[in-house]
């Protein structure tokens, strides 16, 4: 059967928990983002935008940034920020989002880039991944996002 291989393949990349000591190991791994990336409360843009919230962010459109027409590009397009589009993406910036201007070779280890993004999720508090497309009870239906005014 090899839909259920698949089926498999998607369910276990999507279900991957967010352990703490994943998270603590992405915030090492976090480090080759920083010069360029900042998250958190007082997260502010630098050469990059603002990773907070990034999980479920279609691609290119923080309001306040100025994306590539790349990136732009891919997002109108549909590309949304997920753990999988985000693994593909890290691993090879400039090959998935041909002519962005992130400057980033890219993460070979797959592992390092689990971890980075355990560390990413926390920062995308209010992101509920679609668990391959079936609804398993919401448990989490805060209205609010953002705050602040
Ligand atoms: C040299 C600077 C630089 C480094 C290092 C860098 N980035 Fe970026 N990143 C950027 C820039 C610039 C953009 C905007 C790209 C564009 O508009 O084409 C970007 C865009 C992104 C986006 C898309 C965000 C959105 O709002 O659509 C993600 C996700 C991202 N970076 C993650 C990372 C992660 C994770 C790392 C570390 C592994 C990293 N970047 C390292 C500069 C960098």
């Amino acid at each position: 059967m090899r839909l259920a291989v698949v089926v498999a393949a998607v369910l276990a990349l999507g279900t991957i928990p967010a352990s703490a000591q994943d998270a603590a190991r992405g915030e090492q791994v976090f480090k080759k983002c920083v010069a360029c990336h900042a998250v958190g409360e007082n997260a502010k843009t630098k050469v990059g935008p603002v990773l907070n919230d990034v999980f479920g962010r279609t691609a290119g459109t923080l309001a306040d940034y100025k994306y590539s027409k790349a990136m732009i590009g891919v997002g109108e397009g549909g590309l949304v920020w997920t753990h999988e589009t985000l693994f593909e993406y890290l691993h090879k910036p400039n090959e998935m989002v041909k002519g962005t201007k992130m400057a980033f070779a890219g993460i070979k280890s797959d592992e390092e880039i689990n971890d980075l993004l355990a560390y990413l999720q926390t920062f995308s508090p209010d992101y509920v991944p679609a668990a391959g497309g079936e609804e398993e009870g919401e448990d989490s239906d805060e209205g609010e996002e953002g705050g602040g005014k």
